[in-house]
C-alpha cells in the first residue's frame, strides 16, 4: 500500500464509520483508489462460467449504489458485487447504524437496505467497461409482495450486470431471513426462475442466492437443494451474523449483523456443510471474516471457487487486496498447485 493510501485509511478510522464510509466513496469516484498491480497467473479462475482475473471479490454493501466499482476493479478485486438494491429508494435504519469493533477486528452494521433504488443504479451499471460486476438484489422494507420485489430488481436490470446474487439473509429487514425456509424459498425462486425463463437469453446470466451462516440442522441441505432444482449456479457463504461470539468491544451489544475477524470460523464451518451437501453441483463463494491470504485460501481449500470480503477494508483500506492475492499465489505455489481450481475443496 503506498503511503498516502495508509494515511488516508488511518485518517478515515478517525472518523465516524460512517462518514468514513462516504469519504472513502467520494475518494474512489474522485480518482484517488490505489492501483493493483498485474495478477499472478496462478490466480486466474472460473466460478459459474464468469472469468476471473483473481478469486478476490469485494462483497455487496461496500458499493451499495453501483458508484465504484471501475475503482474497485482498478484496485484489484478480482470482480465487484454491487448493492444490495431494491426496486425503490429507501433511507434505511436511524444513524447510528454502523460499529467500528477495532479490537475484534469487527464491524456490526444495521444499515437496513439503505440504498438509491434501481434507476441510478440501473443506469450506472449500463455505462459500465469490462470485468465482472454482480448485482445483489433485495425488498423494500414496506413491500406488500417481497418476492415481486426480487423479480422488479432481475427484470430492470436484465442484461445488465455480470451476474445476480439474491440477498434473503440481511439480519436488517424484520422477516427477511424467512425467506430461506423451505416453502417461501421454493416461491421465491421459483418465480425468479419463472422471470428468468421469459425474459431474452441473451441476457442470461448466473444466478447465486446469498445466505445467513445461522443456519439450523438440515437447513444446509433443503437450500441447497432447492437451488439446485431452480437451476441457480451457486450460493454466497455467508451475511454477517446474528450470534454473538466473545468480544472485546463496548459494541458488542450493538444489534445487528456482525462481520469481520469473528466470523471467520462460523461461516467458514457453515461454507464446509454446504460445500458437503453440494457435491460439486454448485459453486460456492467463501465471505466472512478474511483479512489475509491465509484466510482466503482456507476458504478456497473448504470449497469456495471464490472469496469476497469487505470488514478488512476498513481497518487495512483497498491496498489489502493486492497483499492478499501475494500470499494466495505463494501459498498456491508453496502446497504444489499449479491452478487456482486444483485447490477448491482440497483437503
Ligand atoms: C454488509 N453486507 C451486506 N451483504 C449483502 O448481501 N448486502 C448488503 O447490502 C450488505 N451490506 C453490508 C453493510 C456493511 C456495513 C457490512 C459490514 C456488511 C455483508 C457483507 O457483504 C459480507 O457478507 C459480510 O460482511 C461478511 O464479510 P466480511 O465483512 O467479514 O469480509
Amino acid at each position: 500500500m503506498s503511503v498516502l493510501h495508509g494515511l488516508a485509511t488511518r485518517a478515515l478510522r478517525g472518523l465516524d464509520p460512517e462518514d468514513a464510509h462516504g469519504m472513502a466513496i467520494k475518494g474512489l469516484k474522485a480518482g484517488l483508489g490505489p492501483r493493483g498491480g498485474r495478477d499472478p497467473a496462478i490466480l486466474a479462475t472460473e466460478v459459474a462460467g464468469l472469468k476471473l482475473p483473481n478469486p478476490v471479490g469485494l462483497a455487496p454493501g461496500f458499493d451499495k449504489n453501483a458508484e465504484v466499482f471501475g475503482p474497485m476493479l482498478k484496485a484489484g478485486f478480482g470482480f465487484v458485487e454491487c448493492g444490495t438494491v431494491t426496486p425503490k429508494s429507501q433511507a434505511g435504519n436511524p444513524r447510528p447504524r454502523l460499529f467500528r469493533l477495532t479490537e475484534d477486528r469487527a464491524v456490526i452494521n444495521r444499515m437496513g437496505f439503505n440504498n438509491d433504488g434501481l434507476d441510478p443504479f440501473a443506469a450506472r451499471l449500463t455505462r459500465r467497461g469490462p470485468g465482472v460486476i454482480g448485482a445483489n438484489i433485495g425488498a423494500n422494507k414496506d413491500a406488500e409482495d417481497r418476492i415481486g420485489d426480487y423479480v422488479t430488481c432481475l427484470r430492470r436490470l436484465w442484461g445488465m450486470a455480470s451476474y445476480f446474487t439474491i440477498n434473503i439473509s440481511s439480519p436488517n429487514t424484520p422477516g427477511l431471513r424467512a425467506l430461506q425456509t423451505r416453502a417461501a424459498l421454493e416461491e421465491l425462486l421459483g418465480r425468479l426462475a419463472e422471470a428468468r425463463d421469459s425474459l431474452p437469453p441473451e441476457g442470461r446470466v448466473p444466478m447465486f442466492l446469498k445466505v445467513a451462516p445461522d443456519l439450523e440442522e438440515g437447513e444446509v441441505e433443503t437450500i441447497t437443494e432447492t437451488v439446485v432444482a431452480h437451476g441457480l449456479a451457486g450460493i454466497m457463504v455467508s451475511n454477517t451474523t446474528v450470534s454473538r461470539p466473545w468480544l472485546r468491544s463496548s459494541f458488542h451489544g450493538q444489534t445487528g449483523g456482525l462481520s469481520g475477524a469473528p466470523l471467520f470460523e462460523l461461516s467458514t464451518a457453515v461454507l464446509r456443510r454446504f460445500a458437503d451437501a453440494a457435491a460439486g453441483r454448485l459453486a460456492l463463494v467463501g465471505v466472512g471474516g478474511i483479512g489475509s491470504g491465509a484466510e482466503a485460501y482456507a476458504k478456497i481449500r473448504a470449497g469456495a471457487q471464490a472469496v469476497q470480503l469487505y470488514s478488512a477494508l476498513v481497518f487495512e483500506g483497498p491496498g489489502l487486496v493486492t497483499r492478499i492475492k501475494r500470499d494466495l499465489a505463494q501459498r498456491l505455489k508453496a502446497d504444489g498447485f499449479r491452478a487456482l481450481r486444483d485447490a477448491v475443496g482440497a483437503k
